[in-house]
């Protein structure tokens, strides 16, 4: 659905042959819009102002749309949206089961990496914010008609393994009765008694052999070890509400079988080089080489990378890839997409983004500790929000915080702030989303039947909160495409407000006939955004708070 003001903004440019930059009017008496496009064609021109405007005026085709356009002062022209057409573009939204948003022309197999946490260590701030911005996206892509597949790359492989495995059998322990922490806390013990004493830690080394040749008391071990992991990530996805479920798995130890694959493949094809003993591709413009395979003939990060992305293409059959990790790993992404494209396992056509993030700092501006001064865990960060306010709301708060500034930007942890109900918080999305839904509670009690169409739309507050409903759709077009959230929250921001203005201006229950039925209709359709919105961003509405 085209939302007035674009569909505007094309109709004024058809006429003035550039783009007229309507901007919203500043007093209603100017109507909606405001160009100045006549002023600077005059400029070019060089005829007056008001001339080229009333030349404009006579031109532009937007009788369908529009009150008569008007000439203000120097040139500007003003521009009316007519009530009558507000209504109707507010009754379709109220009555589209896909609420504005349109349906994909091309659908497209959507790959999304994002979470990743790693086995036995704590899942921090970092996942975090993948999980809760990839959730976001798994959301509006979907909505879009586009199928999702979402790939957690868990850090479920790796020489800390050998360690581990050692450690446990070292301890007599039963890795299959631990929680994530106990594993946290083995993997610390673990590291210490690698550093303390030379003999274990050969030991280790060669717990790590064994893992790789698959011997079975190893690989038991360290598939316990994933299970007890696996249990921590799902009670945090429980917690937070995201859609990641077991299903959507798919750890660096699932490519670890097509890793020779890849190496040989490289080096057949020359596009690899052995230097220094380790297997390097160089791409142009990239200020280092990727080490594929390193002199001692274990396999980098890079190169489980590229092993995943040719299963992604390969057997998922994606047409766009989306990495959701933080922004120091920005040149590793740079590298692996640049390496894939030149081996031709990611072809032109396919989009591959890395969608990096800032990190969560305390009031104090620095990374984000403890109380006690430690890292701060996801579960600390999850219960000190939940201490503050109830889960729904808690969540709110985080999401919010999360996905509301541009995503590349640092955010401080101001829980206060976070979860007030005032402000440009979750709390206060959820808040406007409670307060239309008890006027229609309300309604309700009274006998009142909510009509279907919006019918009239006289007051400016209507009208402003009718012309913000109409973009919705092009909204999250925009977020799907762009991959930047922080555009629907502060469209759904701007929309909270603009409810709340109505609601102050504009009487719902106590006015009567034609105009509370129609204010009704615009209540419902408020609240019908509000919620598809919030869900977009992975924001539960409640009707009450
Ligand atoms: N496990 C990694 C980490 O914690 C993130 C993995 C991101 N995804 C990927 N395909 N490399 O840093």
């Amino acid at each position: 659905m085209l939302s007035l003001p674009s569909l505007l903004t094309s109709r004024v440019e058809a006429a003035a042959g550039i783009d007229p930059e309507m901007r919203p009017a500043t007093k209603p008496q100017f109507g909606h819009f405001q160009s100045n496009v006549a002023l600077r064609l005059a400029k070019s021109e060089g005829r007056p102002p008001r001339e080229v405007a009333a030349r404009l005026v006579a031109e532009i085709d937007v009788a369908d749309l529009c009150e008569p356009l008007e000439i203000a002062g120097p040139g500007f022209i003003n521009v009316r949206i007519k009530a009558s057409v507000l209504a109707q573009v507010a009754s379709e939204l109220m009555n589209d089961p896909n609420t504005g948003i349109d349906k994909a022309e091309r659908p497209e197999v959507v790959v999304i990496d994002y979470s990743a946490p790693n086995v036995a260590k704590p899942m921090h701030v970092g996942n975090l914010r993948s999980t809760i911005i990839g959730d976001c996206f798994n959301r509006v892509l979907t909505a879009q008609g586009h199928r999702v597949i979402p790939q957690n790359h868990i850090g479920d492989w790796g020489t800390q393994f050998g360690m581990l495995v050692e450690q446990i059998l070292f301890e007599g322990a039963d890795a299959s009765a631990m929680t994530l922490d106990d594993s946290v806390a083995l993997y610390r013990r673990a590291q210490a008694h690698f550093k303390d004493d030379a003999d274990w830690a050969d030991a280790a080394r060669r717990r790590v052999v064994a893992l790789q040749s698959g011997d079975p008391q190893t690989r038991e071990i360290w598939q316990q070890l994933i299970e007890v992991s696996k249990l921590g990530f799902n009670e945090a996805y429980d917690r937070l509400g995201v859609l990641l479920t077991d299903e959507h798995l798919a750890g660096e130890s699932i490519y670890n079988a097509d890793l020779p694959a890849v190496a040989a493949d490289l080096e057949a094809r020359g596009i690899g080089v052995i230097d220094d003993g380790a297997l390097c591709v160089y791409v142009d413009g990239m200020d280092a080489p990727m080490i594929v395979r390193k002199s001692d003939g274990g396999f980098g990060y890079g190169a489980t990378d590229l092993a995943a992305i040719r299963y992604r293409m390969g057997t998922l059959h994606a047409d766009r890839l989306i990495y959701v990790v933080g922004m120091p790993q920005a040149f590793h992404f740079e590298q692996v997409f640049g390496v894939a494209r030149k081996a031709g396992y990611l072809p032109d056509g396919v989009r591959a983004e890395h969608v990096g993030f800032g990190s969560v700092l305390g009031a104090d501006g620095k990374m984000l500790r403890t109380r006690e001064g430690g890292t701060v865990t996801l579960t600390y960060l999850l219960d000190q929000a939940e201490e503050v306010a109830a889960r729904p709301v808690a969540m709110a708060a985080i999401k919010y915080s999360d996905l509301s500034n541009s995503l590349h930007k640092d955010y401080v942890f101001d829980l206060d702030r976070m979860t007030a109900t005032t402000g440009n918080t979750g709390p206060y999305l959820q808040y406007a989303h409670a307060r239309a839904s008890r006027i229609l509670r309300n309604a309700a009690e009274l006998g009142l039947t909510v009509p279907a169409a919006v019918t009239v739309l006289d007051a400016p507050e209507e009208q402003a909160l009718a012309l913000l409903l109409s973009r919705f759709g092009e909204v999250v077009a925009e977020v799907g495409e762009n991959l930047q959230p922080h555009k629907l929250c502060a469209y759904l921001y701007d929309l909270a407000t603009a409810m709340s203005v109505f609601y102050e201006q504009c009487p719902v229950l106590k006015s009567d006939g034609e105009v509370r039925a129609s204010r009704l209709a615009l209540c419902a359709t408020t609240k019908k955004v509000l919620a598809v919105g919030l869900g977009l961003l992975g924001i539960e509405a409640p009707d009450a708070m």
